[in-house]
């Protein structure tokens, strides 16, 4: 078998030459004598012509091909008669007409048309090897191999080594839920599989190898949506002797390439930078897309004295940890000719987040007119009023929506509001790519239920120096204020996405016990699960950081994909399943009990 081209590389400079092709057929149609066929593979789409005047026998043979049929054709590339060309396709000037061809398989009709595109996803995974050949699945796929490459030798040629790091290992705390795997010669005793190769990449740092880099598949055993997967992809890497700067600068590096090389579009760098306060003060998220041009606006002074009780009443909520009460507006201009209707619906949305209401204004002319239309303006003295128009600068023709609560669940709630309300009003431009990286994340978060400290990040991240001083700061209801120590951590995120992350590392060995201790990790349990981190902490540690980026969320976005699904080969569902092999499965007992296993698990009846 020899190809001479694929299906889309015959064009008009092939006019007159032999061509040997081969593909699938993706229509045929009979036109009275002459039989055409679009003739498909990796590459596009060609037709070909069996016609009885060139070829009797080739022509008659031709009327068994179907749909999906696999074909070897060879024949010469005419001009298409001119009637006939089809300047919308790439190889619409011409067509090949066939001397010969064999059929290599042939196939049952296909459950779905390839260019439905309708398909439940159900389908589409069952029957992934179909929906695969599907154009716009193959762009994707190329697509992603492009990116991957280019990636590749961006970080080649700035001295990066590709080292593999293991899958049968330890716990490395991400946050989520590990897979686990029985070890059949240890009983009773399991791998993790790793939630990304984060202690193995910093042991290489103090290995001395300076600039690591993997494309490599995490785990993570948590609650899946659009933009998340059990298992995925980060482009993975660290490097010794670094600050914030450097790592951030490789990134764009790698960020530029890609969308250069890959979709022809540049990103201007350097990439601009909001710290995590800036970022919730404004956006209410930390992953805030700045294509949207709606910002939030902190009231919470202005209405300490309010007559309406729910907002006043924040002023003087204060907890450990930093938990404290908030009343933040958005104002959206042009929002006054918002329906009834989407208003009750926005305030459906905000519960979603924790809100226990959405107040808002219409700002249909001055107060002083008695020109707001409100279910809320009865509480407001004219001081409040003039307050407001003060702090948001809202005018005629606005809406303002109101949020009172934990600064916490306000943020969330008109944060995430912010970003619906500015998607439904078409005030962002779903063309541009909206890049920002968030830093100065707070190291430690307080988690009122469990009442203790979680890392941000995870508990290898370097505080900021200046902030050192909270881990003695006085205690607010027996809490230290750990809260406001800042983290050398920064994030990068697009459209609203975050698509990378990473730190600076701690490198001191007593400052890494120091922070395990802050999680409320004991000395005992720091020792089983990381002493083999801080032991090579002892051992000349480099100061070293490194970043890691979602490959998969990130190639969505470039591609303007639904979900990260449509960029993966073999996707997994919402339930974590891969309908295609039916994982996970039920397994047999004695493969059970070879690992010393026995389910407890009992379906419910
Ligand atoms: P982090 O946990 O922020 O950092 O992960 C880095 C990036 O990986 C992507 N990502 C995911 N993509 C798809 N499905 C998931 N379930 C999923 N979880 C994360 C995100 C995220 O920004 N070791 C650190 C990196 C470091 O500090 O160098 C880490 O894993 O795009
Ligand atoms: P009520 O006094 O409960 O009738 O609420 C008056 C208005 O304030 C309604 O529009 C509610 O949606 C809104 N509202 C109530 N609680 C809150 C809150 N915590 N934050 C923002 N708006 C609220």
């Amino acid at each position: 078998m020899k190809r001479s081209h694929y299906c889309n590389d015959v064009r008009e400079k092939q006019i007159g030459d032999r061509v040997t092709l081969f593909g699938w057929v993706n229509r045929r149609r009979d036109h009275g004598g002459v039989i055409f066929v679009d003739l498909r593979d990796r590459s596009g789409i060609v037709q070909v012509v069996f016609s009885p005047e060139r070829n009797v026998e080739v022509h008659k043979q031709a009327h068994v091909l179907r749909n999906e049929f696999v074909v070897e054709v060879s024949g010469t590339v005419s001009p298409r008669p001119k009637e006939t060309e089809n300047p919308k396709m790439d190889t619409g000037m011409i067509e090949v007409e066939v001397d010969d061809f064999t059929i290599l398989n042939e196939s049952q009709t296909l459950p779905f048309l390839l260019d439905d595109e309708d398909l439940g996803e159900n389908t589409r995974l069952n029957y992934r090897f179909l929906d695969l050949r599907r154009p716009a699945m193959q762009h994707n796929l190329s697509f992603r191999h492009r990116v991957n490459h280019t990636i590749r030798n961006v970080l080649d040629g700035e001295g990066f080594l590709d080292i593999e790091t293991p899958m049968l290992t330890r716990s490395t705390p991400e946050g989520a839920r590990d897979y686990l795997v029985p070890s059949r010669v240890n009983p009773g005793q399991f791998y993790a599989l790793p939630q990304s190769p984060q202690l193995f990449k910093q042991l290489l740092m103090i290995a001395g190898y300076d600039r690591y880099f993997q494309i490599t598949r995490c785990f993570r055993d948590e609650d899946l949506r659009a933009d998340r997967q059990p298992e995925f992809t980060q482009i993975d890497l660290e490097m010794a002797f670094v600050d914030e700067s450097d790592v951030m600068g490789i990134t764009e590096s790698i960020i530029k390439s890609s969308f250069t090389k890959a979709l022809g579009v540049e990103v201007k760098t350097p990439i601009a930078t909001i710290t995590y306060e800036q970022a919730m003060e404004k956006y209410g998220l930390d992953a805030p897309d700045i294509r949207n041009p709606l910002v939030l606006t902190d009231i919470t002074q202005q209405m300490k004295d309010t007559s309406f009780k729910v907002f006043a009443s924040q002023a003087t909520v204060k907890g450990p940890g930093g938990v404290q009460g908030a009343v933040k507006v958005l104002r959206v201009p042009g929002g006054n000719k918002l329906t009834r209707k989407q208003i009750d619906d926005y305030t459906k949305f905000v519960e979603i987040y924790g809100a226990k209401g959405l107040a808002w204004i219409k700002i249909n002319g001055p107060w002083q007119e008695g020109s707001w239309q409100s279910p809320i303006v009865k509480f407001f003295s004219d001081e409040e009023k003039d307050a407001i128009i003060a702090a948001t600068g809202a005018e005629t023709g606005d809406i303002l929506f109101f949020g009172a609560d934990k600064l916490s669940v306000v943020n969330e709630a008109l944060g995430r509001l912010r970003v619906a309300v500015g998607n439904d009003m078409g005030l962002v431009d779903q063309d541009a790519f909206g890049f920002v990286w968030v830093t100065e994340f707070p190291l430690l978060m307080w988690d009122s239920e469990a009442k203790r400290f979680d890392a941000v990040h995870h508990p290898f991240t370097a505080p900021m120096e200046e902030d050192l001083h909270y881990m003695d700061g006085e205690e607010v209801d027996g809490v230290r204020p750990l809260h406001k120590i800042r983290s050398r951590a920064y994030d990068l995120v697009l459209n609203g996405t975050e698509i990378g992350g990473g730190s600076i590392r701690i490198h001191d060995p007593n400052m890494q016990r120091k922070m395990l201790s802050l999680l409320n990790i004991g000395t005992e349990e720091a020792n089983d699960k990381f002493g083999f981190l801080i032991k090579a902490l002892e051992f000349g540690a480099p100061p070293h950081g490194g970043l890691a980026l979602g490959m998969d969320r990130l190639i969505a976005i470039m591609l303007k994909a639904e979900s990260i699904r449509d960029v993966i080969a073999f996707p997994k569902t919402q339930k974590a399943g891969c309908v295609l092999t039916q994982a996970p499965a039920s397994v047999d007992h004695t493969q059970l009990r070879d690992l010393y296993l026995r389910s407890t698990y009992k379906a419910k009846s």
